[in-house]
């Protein structure tokens, strides 16, 4: 039987990062892709970018990730818009990936690859030549006591990311922020898929649980890193 509630998870997400549907456009054209353009997305989540990338210029594309059920529902996906002949998606942990492409997608995913800068020297070894799209934590603001207790100083402002960029080989392309209403409209939508499943299975033994979740991530949020927690998009080039 289904699990509705695994289901309902991150049923109301696009993708899993603050990112309206114009800005993810701009952001494909920026990495500058060609039919014969090799492309991997390292972190892909179900693949949602990589697929929209390949749609356009119907080139060869792979996607990492570590989560099996994201990784179905990119296959899936990828069925339905007759591209599963040009996209793979590998369930393999991003650390271990040790091809090469001519571009590289790694959005909200630095985590997997070591941390912001580690991330922007591994993706030099997997682009020796071409351009990669990344996007990352920021601080939007210097950290509150409340965002640092949350998230630690794992992020770096907005100039020091550029600067880390930098540092590691890559020339900025292209440098842009999720606005206050991608944030909010990712922060509701991670949260909407449990909200519908809350008021379609009140009385199911797990909803004192979801409803908790829900309740903390939506305090959380508002309380703690509204405007403070920012997201970069950077397209690299070298
Ligand atoms: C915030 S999500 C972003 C997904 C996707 N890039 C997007 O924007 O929709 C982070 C992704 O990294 C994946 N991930 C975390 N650790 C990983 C690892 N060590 N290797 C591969 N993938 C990993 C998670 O499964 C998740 O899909």
């Amino acid at each position: 039987m289904t699990d509705t509630l695994a289901a309902a998870r991150y049923a109301r997400l696009r993708w899993n990062s603050p990112l309206a549907e114009d800005h993810a456009d701009l952001l494909l054209d920026r990495l500058d892709l060609t039919a014969d353009t090799t492309l991997v997305d390292i972190g892909c989540g179900w693949g949602e970018l990589l697929l929209r990338a390949v749609a356009r210029t119907y080139n060869r594309a792979t996607g990492i990730d570590s989560d099996p059920l994201a990784l179905d529902r990119g296959r899936r996906a990828a069925v339905e818009r007759g591209l599963v002949d040009r996209v793979d998606f590998v369930e393999e942990k991003a650390e271990s990936w040790r091809g090469t492409a001519d571009r590289a997608i790694c959005i909200g995913a630095s985590h997997a690859l070591g941390g912001t800068r580690a991330m922007l020297t591994a993706l030099a070894d997997r682009v020796p030549s071409g351009r990669v799209l990344v996007g990352d934590g920021c601080w939007a603001t210097p950290p509150t006591p409340a965002a640092l207790d949350l998230f630690g100083n794992e992020f770096l402002s907005l100039a020091d990311l550029v600067a880390a960029a930098n540092s590691a080989g890559w020339r900025v392309m292209h440098v842009s922020t999720a606005d206050q209403r991608e944030w909010d409209d990712f922060e509701s939508r991670h949260r909407a898929g449990q909200q519908e499943w809350l008021l379609d299975n009140p009385g199911d033994p797990r909803a004192g649980e979801v409803r908790e979740w829900i309740d903390s991530r939506e305090r959380v949020y508002l309380s703690s890193y509204r405007g403070v927690l920012g997201f970069a998009y950077l397209v690299l080039g070298r």
